[in-house]
């Protein structure tokens, strides 16, 4: 129910066409309610008296009525289905938009495909329910009403008998309803995990491939596809069986009514013809309990998809900008670390009472073996995660201080691996600044060492590129990521791993690029390789999550510490003795 309210809340904003379409609704039932009418004194006078004025006019009656019902039902299904639309795009986008807003952590729990499936199959029910299964309800609703009413007036005491029928009837749409909302959560769940294993698997394919495991994916798609298959047709059985269970109670009830209604008409109390039109009704009213029990179905089932849709749009948002955040003025680029501790999963520590600095314009290279906590000093720089304790400053702003926007826009990222759109060279780099000309796109290209490679494409920079570049190599990938950089011109910057990915050759272009790119920015360069950082200005070891040791090349060197023993080995020199 509460999610139902919160559905409908959502019609607020189309009050006026509700409107529209509920007259257009009022008046394609009156038209439907009319024919019985007509029916009896088909019966009554044209059949029984022989009156033939009355014959033609219920002839033209009967043509003017079908056509205001037909009129007035485009309408009515135009307009609700409209409404209904309307509310599923507005539900997407919001959701969409609160996906933007989830932090980093999320999606590190959450795989791409059950984010999908959100945004495809519990969408989709609640827009089955909103765009076709209200009309149904609104429209069959006003029928079934108007039916009732209608057969008091003929005669109230045989309405009453089939009043009786009521209470049963929403006994059994009521046990029915729960458990095919029960049988709908488990659709969506099951579904869910089977778009995320899909997807998954279709971007895994070249490891699929390389491992000649087409046929295990095949088994494994097979297997969640039969679960998803179960789980609906448990509901397809409870939709079905609620259908026929609610006709037979109608149907008794149909039985009933022609039995004493006969009956009152063998007794001379009523007339044939206001008992066939009070039948017709009867009968009538089938249709429209046939529908609405479907449409119950189909909303119950619609609300399990509503609640997960819910379910993410409430989801707190542990890193947004905090009440009067201000935006982070043009930095110079100092960066304070000081006493952060940070861990992803509670009670395990990524990250312990680690403090640094970096001057405006610095260089500050992080090095250590792979899990020690490199990547995450340079996530927590951009808020991609809050610290837990401690602090993170930029020229003395607390970072939980100033608007994400305003920190994230003086920041620029050098991944290891640069996640390419579907578009063209051009619209890639332009990523950097929306507002970019294309001759400002060219500089920073010739700057990140790409216009020559980008210029031998067959296309130049209107070349289009596959989802994940796979047309480009790593390192043509990579300078396009350093393109988007330049061109985003930001005072800080993080290179985690640029150019670990690349081979020898390619990365000595994009290293040249690399060192451009930092001139007169404070950087952070996790390096791989020692050679890039010998240069830096602090060199930070990083071990479990701590500062082991950090100075400059020459003074860990002449530490002998830990960065001596990883510069023997990455250059398999002895230490010279001294
Ligand atoms: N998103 C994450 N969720 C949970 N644990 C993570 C996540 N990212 C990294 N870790 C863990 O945190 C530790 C440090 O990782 P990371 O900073 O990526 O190391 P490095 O970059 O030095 O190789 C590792 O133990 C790693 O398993
Ligand atoms: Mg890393």
């Amino acid at each position: 129910m509460k999610h139902y309210l919160r559905l409908l809340q959502y019609l607020k904003l189309y009050k006026l066409r509700i409107a529209q379409a509920v007259v257009c609704m009022i008046v394609s039932a009156a038209a439907n309610l009319y024919m019985p009418w007509i029916i009896k004194d088909m019966i009554d006078k044209v059949l029984a008296e022989k009156d033939m004025e009355t014959l033609n006019l219920i002839c033209i009656g009967v043509l003017v009525i079908f056509f205001v019902r037909g009129f007035f039902y485009f309408g009515q299904s135009y307009l609700i289905a409209f409404v209904g639309q309307s509310v599923v795009l507005d539900i997407r986008n919001a959701l969409f938009a609160k996906f933007q807003r989830l932090p980093v952590s999320y999606f590190d729990r959450h795989q791409t495909g059950e984010v999908m499936s959100y945004l495809t199959n519990d969408v989709a029910t609640v827009q089955n329910a909103l765009a076709d299964k209200i009309i149904d309800v609104v429209t069959e609703g006003a029928i079934l009403i108007g039916s009732l009413v209608m057969m008091f007036l003929l005669d109230w005491q045989l309405a009453l008998m089939t009043l009786i029928t009521v209470p049963v009837v929403a006994v059994s749409m009521r046990v029915f309803g729960k458990m095919i909302k029960k049988s709908g959560s488990e659709i969506q769940s099951k579904l869910s995990d089977f778009t995320a294993m899909m997807q998954e698997s279709i971007s895994a394919e070249r490891v699929v491939k390389a491992f000649g495991r087409e046929r295990y994916e095949i088994d494994r798609y097979c297997e969640q596809n039969a679960k998803t298959f179960k789980a609906s047709m448990q509901n397809v059985k409870l939709t079905s069986m609620l259908t026929p269970t609610i006709e037979f109670i109608a149907a008794a009830a149909a039985t009933a009514l022609i039995w004493f209604g006969g009956k009152e008409v063998v007794d001379g109390r009523i007339t044939a013809g206001t008992l066939v039109a009070f039948l017709t009704y009867a009968v009538n009213m089938s249709n429209p309990l046939k529908r609405l029990s479907r449409a119950y179905a189909g909303i119950q089932q619609a609300l399990a998809g509503a609640e997960r849709v819910f379910s993410v749009l409430d989801m707190e948002e542990p890193i947004a900008d905090k009440p009067g955040a201000i935006a982070l003025p043009p930095t110079e680029g100092s960066v304070r670390i000081e006493d952060v501790s940070f861990s992803y999963t509670e009670n395990v520590p990524a990250l312990s009472h680690v403090s640094l600095s970096a001057e405006p314009g610095q260089m500050i290279a992080f090095v250590g073996p792979s899990g020690a906590g490199k990547s995450t000093i340079a996530n927590l720089i951009p808020r991609f995660y809050d610290v837990d304790s401690g602090s993170i400053q930029i020229d003395g702003h607390d970072i939980r201080n100033v608007t994400i926007d305003s920190l994230r826009a003086q920041i620029g990222i050098v991944p290891q691996e640069t996640m390419l759109f579907s578009a063209s060279v051009r619209e890639n780099i332009r990523y950097g600044r929306l507002d970019a000309t294309d001759e400002e796109i060219e500089a920073a290209a010739r700057d990140a060492n790409a216009h020559e490679f980008i210029m031998a494409l067959p296309e130049g920079y209107d070349t289009q590129i596959g989802e994940r570049g796979l047309m480009l190599s790593g390192g043509q990938r990579q300078r396009i990521a350093i393109a988007r950089a330049i061109l985003k011109d930001p005072r800080i910057l993080i290179l985690d791993e640029a150019t670990s990915a690349l081979d020898t050759e390619s990365e000595k272009i994009v290293q040249s690029a690399l060192d451009r790119l930092m001139i007169g920015r404070t950087s952070f360069v996790i390096a791989h390789r020692l050679s890039t950082i010998f240069g830096a200005n602090q060199i930070y070891v990083i071990e479990h999550g701590e500062i082991r040791e950090h100075g400059t090349h020459e003074e860990l060197l002449a530490a002998k510490g830990l960065y001596a023993e990883l510069y023997a080995l990455q250059f398999k020199k002895q230490l010279p003795d001294s």
